[in-house]
């Protein structure tokens, strides 16, 4: 009978044989299923509490009902199994690509193939249509399960003011997350703010005012944990060599970011470039699973998950890999008042284009006013054509919380005049208390000064854990 050892020789795939039982999360497991077609089910051990959980889970997907079958010939034959045309479907768990090499159990021991290598066999076993890839961490139920156990992490640079584009694209979410995920860290990365030099009074004002701000927008950060990346530097920079020490300098000159920074500086420094390494450290040390982050993040998550893996791959299985929730939608990109086509930023000339969660009523009345429009009276959301009326809409959404068709509605028969004050008045209403709690706690230091000692006191015991298991992974 052809195994799935004789099936990956015949098929080219490359493969090997462990015979060490590998690490607790590497090895998935694999559930026949008997519905009115046969198939198979792999998915990875994080999300899978009980057999009958991922079933329920996956009869829900697929919509058919699921037992799974005693292994007739042993799991080790799945892949010989599908390439027969026994199994009508193969449901594949994303997150096993998310380890750096993945096991299937064999009666020697095990075969072990990368990621990539999986992905081909399964591409050739099958007709592509019948291999469904699932993201089973996210998925309705086990992503409900797993919310007490996932970490979710992120840092924000300190750079002391906030604009409208940070409420609505970044703290409105992560004051979702805090709701929902009972293990939330939030930091400012001020070791990052180093990495453009700015004067020292400068950056100490910018990392109180940027607290204070976060506190004032109503985060919940006695239930999340806020604390200061250079709290704990000692922790975060001595993972930050480790990885240094495995990361292709190659990979760092290929960063966007850091290619359009060092553009900007007469010299650059070292840290500009390693900047990804810190922020994988950040992320790794303390084993977060979900790092909520701008788009502009999006490739320096890419490499820290790069990071992890080939440390997890070297020196064994000692980070969990993290995955990214990248902001998408309309108020994950608040454009500039007076320019529908570039983000609105506080370090734009005109400073009439963007909104800041200090600004006064005044202030607020002005800019809006002031707010570029264009001559078609109907107000509807069209990007490409109407940048601007797109992004006023946008922010509105963002507000109110109201569906665009409602918006739409709410405005019809009426032009950009009613849009205005109707934002206007929103956008104060919203802003009045982050700037009266702003005030409130900028008189009382001691109590953001608190709130950061008591969230870098939570998170410390789960940084040097990871740190001296890491350490001792690679012969420390
Ligand atoms: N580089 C991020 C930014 O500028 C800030 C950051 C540093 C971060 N370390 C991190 C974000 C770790 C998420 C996770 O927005």
């Amino acid at each position: 009978m052809m195994t799935n050892k004789d099936w990956l020789k015949s098929a080219g795939i490359p493969f090997q044989i462990a015979t060490q039982a590998p690490e607790e999360g590497a090895c998935c497991p694999i559930f026949f299923l008997e519905g009115e077609k046969k198939g198979v089910l792999w998915v990875h051990p994080d999300n899978c509490d009980t057999q009958g959980q991922i079933l329920r889970e996956a009869s829900g997907l697929l919509q058919n009902t699921l037992v799974p079958l005693e292994p007739l010939e042993g799991l080790e034959h799945a892949l010989a199994a599908a390439v027969k045309g026994r199994l009508s479907h193969v449901v594949v768990d994303e997150t096993l690509f998310d380890n750096e090499d993945i096991f299937l159990e064999d009666p020697e021991g095990y075969i072990r193939l990368t990621p990539s290598n999986l992905r081909q066999a399964l591409n050739l076993m099958t007709k592509k249509s019948q291999v469904r890839f699932i993201d089973f961490s996210t998925t309705a139920t086990s992503a409900q399960k797993n919310k007490s156990r996932k970490r979710v992490l992120s840092g924000i640079q300190p750079s002391g003011d906030m604009t409208l584009g940070n409420w609505l694209g970044a703290v409105e979410l992560w004051k979702k997350q805090i709701e929902e995920y009972p293990n939330c860290y939030f930091f400012l990365a001020d070791l990052h703010s180093l990495t453009v030099a700015p004067e020292p009074e400068e950056l100490r004002e910018r990392i109180r005012k940027t607290a204070t701000l976060l506190l004032a927008c109503g985060l919940d950060m006695e239930r999340a944990a806020m604390f200061r990346q250079s709290q704990l530097g000692g922790v975060h920079t001595e993972l930050a060599w480790l990885f240094a020490c495995i990361t292709p300098e190659g990979r760092l000159e290929q960063m966007t970011q850091f290619k359009e920074k060092a553009q900007k500086q007469a010299s650059v420094g070292t840290g500009l470039k390693i900047y990804p390494i810190l922020m994988a450290a950040d992320i790794a040390i303390y084993q977060s699973h979900l790092v909520p982050v701008g788009d502009d993040q999006r490739q320096h998550l890419e490499l820290a998950r790069e990071i992890i893996r080939k440390f997890n791959s070297r020196y064994g299985h000692t980070f969990v890999v993290p995955k990214a929730l990248v902001r998408e939608g309309s108020t994950a990109r608040v454009m500039d008042l007076t320019d529908g086509t570039k983000k609105m930023s506080k370090s734009s000339t005109n400073t009439d284009g963007c909104i800041y969660l200090l600004d006064s009523p005044e202030d607020i009345n002005r800019k809006i006013k002031r707010a570029k429009t264009d001559a078609i009276r109907d107000l509807y959301p069209d990007s490409v054509e109407r940048p601007e009326t797109t992004n006023l809409l946008g922010i509105y959404q963002g507000l109110t919380g109201l569906s665009m068709e409602a918006i739409i509605a709410e405005f019809e028969g009426q032009g950009h005049g009613a849009l205005k004050k109707a934002l206007t008045e929103c956008l104060i209403a919203k802003l009045e208390p982050v700037r009266k709690r702003y005030a409130q706690y900028s008189a009382e230091p001691g109590y953001v000064e608190g709130v950061l000692a008591r969230g870098a006191e939570r998170v410390y015991p789960i940084a040097a854990e990871t740190l001296s298991k890491a350490k001792e992974r690679v012969g420390l």
